[in-house]
């Protein structure tokens, strides 16, 4: 687990407007749902799952409830929807950590962060491919190139079934040439193997029955009109039919997106699909559903190595030096504040060159100083930080007109 300082944990937050902005305008409202549910709420994703499995970090507390720390959001939507019961289709995204026990390493951590969308009540293959889109718009707004979707069908239920039925054959037919983790993996759910990286493995995935060959007629259509959907819409996306995604309750669309530039086990920076029968698994109505999560950890190391969306926080207008005894600065600040500027002072009464070293660090356009003259004559001084502007000396009154009319800053500052 981190701490995020600033001004890396400003960047986190203008993250999350970026996507806020990008959904909110999309009708989705946000959900905010409590780190902590009953373990109940996620042994239904399914206990074949490796996060529910082996990941949790679930305790009994005070009152004898065995509880756990979100793993994931999916399943505390779900189990919102059963208990409010809002009208359909209900689109809501959320953002916020999640705690799985993993390994820890570049890229996976045990408190990560998500945003996401979820769209609950509606089962058309045109919503994932909505929904989809929107990922990938928030990608471009990042800035983010080295993008690439890759998408899958698991089928109905049924197909789903058969697929995993044909597929324990295939690998127990292949018996001691399985890798020994992958054998182990097999007993407990035969599609994680597929996405096993281990050389000796790979042989045997090749040569693995497709989940094509299984998707009924419903799930082949829908299939084909979520794929018809992407190429209308320009997004370029790979078919990947050794896709099965890490979590119990996807049916039908799964999809990821990989970042170009991270190592193949921690690439995955987002993913998502349907997952029509979760939210009567947790007690509601049978309600088809559809979303994703992006990890926001991952996703900004995708950032760093692409050279986008850095940590820089909006810079400061002006730093207010006063080596009058401070009283002056502080008012004047509070007055270049209340006008809307961005604006930091130096503390401590202490000498011009330490608080001009200060304005300097602090990357202000302005420095507006302050000493016993000027006090008494009801002016300040203006020193440009930046460029080829002269000195100036000006009356209070007329500090913040000319500040905004000096600004080499073309852009409003606090536009990200
Ligand atoms: P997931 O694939 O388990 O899906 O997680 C989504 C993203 O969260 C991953 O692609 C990754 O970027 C990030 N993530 C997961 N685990 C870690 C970790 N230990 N450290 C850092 N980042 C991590 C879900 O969680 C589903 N709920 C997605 C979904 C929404 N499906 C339908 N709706």
């Amino acid at each position: 687990m981190r701490d995020i300082l600033p001004p890396e944990s400003g960047r986190w937050r203008r993250f999350n407007d970026v996507f806020a902005d990008v959904v909110e305008r999309a009708g989705y409202g946000q959900l905010v749902t409590p780190l902590l549910e009953d373990l109940g709420v996620f042994t239904r994703i399914g206990d074949a799952t490796e996060v529910v499995a082996k990941e949790m970090y679930d305790f009994v507390d005070k009152g004898d409830r065995h509880i756990a720390l979100r793993p994931e959001m999916t399943a505390s939507v779900c189990r919102a929807y059963a208990e409010h019961r809002p009208t359909t289709p209900w689109k809501v995204f959320y953002a916020g950590p999640n705690f799985r026990y993993e390994k820890p390493q570049r890229g996976r951590y045990r408190q990560f962060e998500q945003v996401g969308i979820e769209v609950l009540g509606a089962d058309d293959p045109f919503l994932d491919v909505e929904v989809i889109a929107l990922a990938w718009e928030f990608y471009q707004r990042l800035g983010l190139r080295q993008i690439a979707l890759v998408v899958n069908s698991l089928g109905e239920p049924d197909d789903r079934s058969r697929y995993v039925e044909a597929l324990r054959m295939h690998f127990e037919s292949v018996g001691e040439g399985l890798s020994e983790q992958s054998r182990v993996t097999l007993e407990r759910n035969p599609l994680r193997v597929l996405d096993s990286k281990r050389e000796r493995d790979q042989e045997h995935i090749g040569t693995a029955p497709q989940i094509a060959d299984f998707l009924s007629e419903d799930a082949a259509a829908h299939f084909a009109a979520v794929l018809d959907g992407l190429r209308a819409l320009d997004i370029p996306f790979a078919i990947e039919p050794k896709l099965v995604r890490g979590l119990d309750y996807y049916r039908r669309t799964i999809f990821e997106f990989q970042g170009g530039t991270l190592d193949s086990a921690q690439n995955a920076l987002g993913g998502g699909g349907r997952y029509d029968g979760l939210v009567e698994a947790l007690g509601g109505p049978a309600t088809p559903g559809v979303g994703f999560a992006l990890g926001v950890d991952r996703t900004l190391l995708a950032c760093d190595d692409e050279g986008v969306f850095g940590a820089a926080p909006p810079p400061l207008d002006a730093f207010v030096v006063d080596i009058a005894g401070g009283r002056a600065g502080v008012t004047i600040t509070a007055e270049l504040r209340a006008a809307g500027l961005a604006v930091d002072r130096g503390y401590d009464n202490r000498s011009m060159k330490a608080q001009m070293k200060l304005a300097n660090r602090s990357g202000a356009e302005f420095a507006v100083i302050v000493g016993d003259d000027e006090l008494a004559a009801g002016t300040v001084v203006v020193k440009p930080m930046r460029g080829d502007g002269e000195q100036v000396s000006i009356g209070r009154s007329r500090l913040v007109d000319h500040l905004e009319q000096h600004s080499l800053n073309q852009q409003p500052p606090h536009e990200n």
